[in-house]
C-alpha cells in the first residue's frame, strides 16, 4: 500500500501566497508517483489559539476542531510543510497547529517548502526544525527554498517554478519516501 503524503498550507493569512506553492508541490508529488499525495489547508480546521485543557500526548481532546485535526495528522506517513517566514520565524498559525496534537506527528518525516524574500524562508525553516523534532519528527536535510516568491507567480497568481526548484522538489520527495518507509516500523 502506498504511503500518504500531506502537503500542509501553513499560512492562514487572507490573500496568502501559500496555496499557490502548495498546489504546485502537491501536483508535483502526484506526478512523482511514490506517495498517495493530498493537500491540507490549515484554514479548513479553524484552529483557535491552543484551547485544549489536557496535554496533547494524552489524546483526551474535548474540542471538535482538535478531533478533526488529529484525524488529519494521523492519516499521513510524511508531511511537506509549505511555510512562509514571518519576522525570520515560523508563522504563528503553524506553531499553533503543531501544538494541538503530539502522538499523531511521532516518527514521521517531513520536509519544508519554504518561501519569502531573499532568504527563501530558510531562517524560519531552521527555527521550525527545533520545534518539530520535539514532536519526534524527522527533518529532511533536503528542502525546497523559494526566494523572491512573488517573482515566480504568473498573472493568475499561479506558481511557476524554475529548474532549480523542481530539482529540489524531486530530491526532497525521494528522501521523504525513503524515511517514511524506514520509519514505518517505529510507527507500529
Ligand atoms: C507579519 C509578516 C512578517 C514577514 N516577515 C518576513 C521575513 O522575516 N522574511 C521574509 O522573507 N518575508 C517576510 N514577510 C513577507 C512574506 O514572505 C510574504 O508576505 C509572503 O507572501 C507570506 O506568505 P503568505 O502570503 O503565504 O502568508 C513577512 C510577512 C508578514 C505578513
Amino acid at each position: 500500500m502506498s504511503l500518504n503524503l500531506h502537503t500542509i498550507i501553513c499560512s492562514t493569512r487572507p490573500g496568502r501566497i501559500g496555496p499557490a506553492l502548495a498546489r504546485w508541490f502537491n501536483d508535483f508529488a502526484v506526478q512523482h508517483g511514490k506517495f498517495q499525495a493530498s493537500l491540507v489547508d490549515l484554514v479548513d480546521f479553524e484552529l483557535p489559539i491552543y484551547d485544549e485543557p489536557n496535554h496533547p500526548a494524552l489524546q483526551k481532546y474535548v474540542k471538535e476542531h482538535t478531533k478533526r485535526w488529529s484525524e488529519s495528522v494521523a492519516a499521513a506517513d510524511a508531511y511537506a510543510f509549505v511555510s512562509p517566514e514571518y519576522n525570520y520565524g515560523p508563522p504563528p498559525s503553524f506553531v499553533n497547529a503543531l501544538n494541538f496534537v503530539y502522538k499523531e506527528w511521532n516518527y514521521k518525516p517531513y520536509g519544508f517548502v519554504s518561501y519569502g524574500g531573499v532568504s527563501g524562508g530558510l531562517r524560519a525553516a531552521q527555527l521550525e526544525k527545533q520545534l518539530v523534532t520535539t514532536l519526534k519528527m524527522m527533518p529532511m536535510a533536503e528542502g525546497v527554498a523559494v526566494p523572491m516568491v512573488t517573482q515566480l507567480l504568473d498573472q493568475d497568481k499561479k506558481f511557476m517554478p524554475n529548474d532549480l526548484i523542481k530539482t529540489a522538489a524531486t530530491t526532497m520527495l525521494h528522501e521523504l519516501h525513503r524515511w517514511a518507509e524506514a520509519l514505518k516500523a517505529m510507527r507500529g
